[in-house]
């Protein structure tokens, strides 16, 4: 078993590398399948969600070579059969972006449903309601969903709730449809304009994109490219968190800070400062943390991935902040875990009365997901005493080189590899 041991109160300071964004990466890599040809990937950040949609791209055909460290050239000339089997796309949830990237190119997909985190229900009917739109038939049998089209015609398309998802794998599958769709109540992540901007680079016609409503002319073919990934908001704004928690003086590299914008918000709010740069952002924080409320929302809301983050930030502020989870159903499992280091938090629903406490205290905890896990190191970064955090798995999804970043800013952290025990089974 690999744990990380955290001995925690030291003051963060220096400078961190910012990777590319992991929810842009994930949309980008199926993508490529559209271009039936060579892409030229950079700033594809090194953690092992990529890895595994690069395994599931190798299994059905393409060509992966990494260039260097972040440079990845894909060859998607010849792919077998559009089918991803569960083996393959349990591991995670952008797994279902090969349904949009398959029909896009094939008007035919067969993708048994996807994993990844686990915060309650995880419905894909807006997807389903997307690709039918297009004049696809789904169903879903013997552990797959399948999406075929005679052909796919562009169409009018509402969705009734923001989705990330949805809204990329309309993206994917509309790309190439005959005529006009329109995406109506779209996603205006970041990632959303990424994707759209590589699709376009590509030789698609996408307009709209970072607004509610995207329109996206239907092209007959698409091109081999060469494109950068955008930085990543949520790493940006982890190691933003993680500085203000650990009463640091950090400058964080390669961001947009136009993204960040509504965690400098908060962390100003708190009593943290900031200071923006063209590509970079310093946070520095002297004083005492002050209360804030948040909620949590669809950009440019307060991002639901640093809902975590920030909770565990203010469970050490002077005060009581409530903080509200507009996205999702059950993202607060974590808090389990956080009141083990000493926090005061009582969740009700989909709401947190996080009371501030001078100090957390060091104790063996876990990752509960991806975003769960950040916070949990965080808040063994500036608790006191020795923590052990489990499953790192799930951090390793996501974040690249952790242990190395936070060790050139002073951390003291390291991975360890421990045998499994198994206890036995109680009588
Ligand atoms: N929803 C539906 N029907 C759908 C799709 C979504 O009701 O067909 C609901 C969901 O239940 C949820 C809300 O809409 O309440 C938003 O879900 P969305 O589809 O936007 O989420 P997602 O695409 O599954 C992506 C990110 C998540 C991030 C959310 C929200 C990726 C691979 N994942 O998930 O990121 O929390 O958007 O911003 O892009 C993470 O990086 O840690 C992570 C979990």
């Amino acid at each position: 078993m690999e744990k990380y041991i955290v001995c925690g109160g030291n003051r963060l300071q220096g400078e961190v590398e910012i990777s590319g964004a992991k929810n842009a990466a994930v949309a980008i890599i199926p993508a490529t399948i559209l271009a039936q040809d060579r892409c030229v990937i950079e700033n594809v950040p090194n953690i092992s969600d990529v890895t595994i949609l690069f395994n599931i791209l190798k299994n059905i055909g393409a060509k992966v070579k990494y260039l260097s460290r972040n440079t990845v050239e894909i060859d998607t000339s010849y792919i077998a059969e559009p089918i991803v089997p569960y083996e393959s796309s349990r591991h995670l949830r952008a797994s279902y972006y090969f349904l949009g990237a398959f029909l896009g190119r094939f008007s035919e997909a067969h993708v048994s449903p996807p994993g990844g985190c686990n915060f309650g229900v995880r419905p894909i009917d807006q997807h389903i309601k997307g690709f039918e739109a297009l004049g696809a038939q789904v169903s879903t049998d013997y552990g797959f969903i399948h999406a075929q089209a005679e052909e796919l015609f562009g169409s009018h398309i509402y969705l009734d709730v923001v989705s990330v998802g949805a809204t990329v794998n309309i993206m994917l599958a509309a790309v190439k449809a005959k005529g006009l769709t329109v995406l109506e109540n779209a996603a205006k992540e970041p990632h959303i304009v990424d994707l759209a901007n590589f699709l376009n680079s590509m030789g698609a016609d996408i307009r709209g994109a970072g607004t509610d409503v995207i329109k996206i002319h239907g092209v007959d073919m698409l091109r081999g490219t060469t494109y950068s990934i955008i930085p990543d908001q949520i790493e940006a704004g982890t190691y933003m968190t993680i500085a203000a928690a650990a009463g640091g003086d950090v400058l964080i590299k390669n961001v947009i800070p136009k993204h960040l914008e509504s965690i400098t918000d908060k962390l100003i709010q708190a009593g943290v400062e900031i200071t923006e740069f063209d590509d970079s952002i310093r946070v520095c924080r002297t004083g005492p943390l002050k209360k804030v409320n948040v909620k949590t929302l669809p950009h440019p809301g307060f991002p639901t991935d640093m809902q975590p983050q920030m909770t565990t930030l203010l469970s050490i502020a002077q005060g009581t902040s409530i903080v509200t989870e507009g996205v999702w159903d059950n993202r607060f499992k974590y808090v389990d875990e956080l009141r083990r280091l000493g926090a005061q938090i009582q969740v009700d629903g989909k709401v947190a009365v996080v009371e501030g406490v001078p100090q957390l205290t060091a104790a063996p905890v876990k990752a509960t997901d991806l975003r769960a896990g950040a916070a949990m190191l965080q808040a063994a970064l500036c608790a006191n005493g020795t923590s052990e955090i489990e499953d790192i798995a799930y951090i390793e999804r996501g974040y690249e080189d952790i242990v190395q970043k936070l060790s050139s800013l002073g951390a003291e952290i390291k991975k360890v590899v421990t045998p499994d025990v198994t206890l036995p089974q109680a009588q």
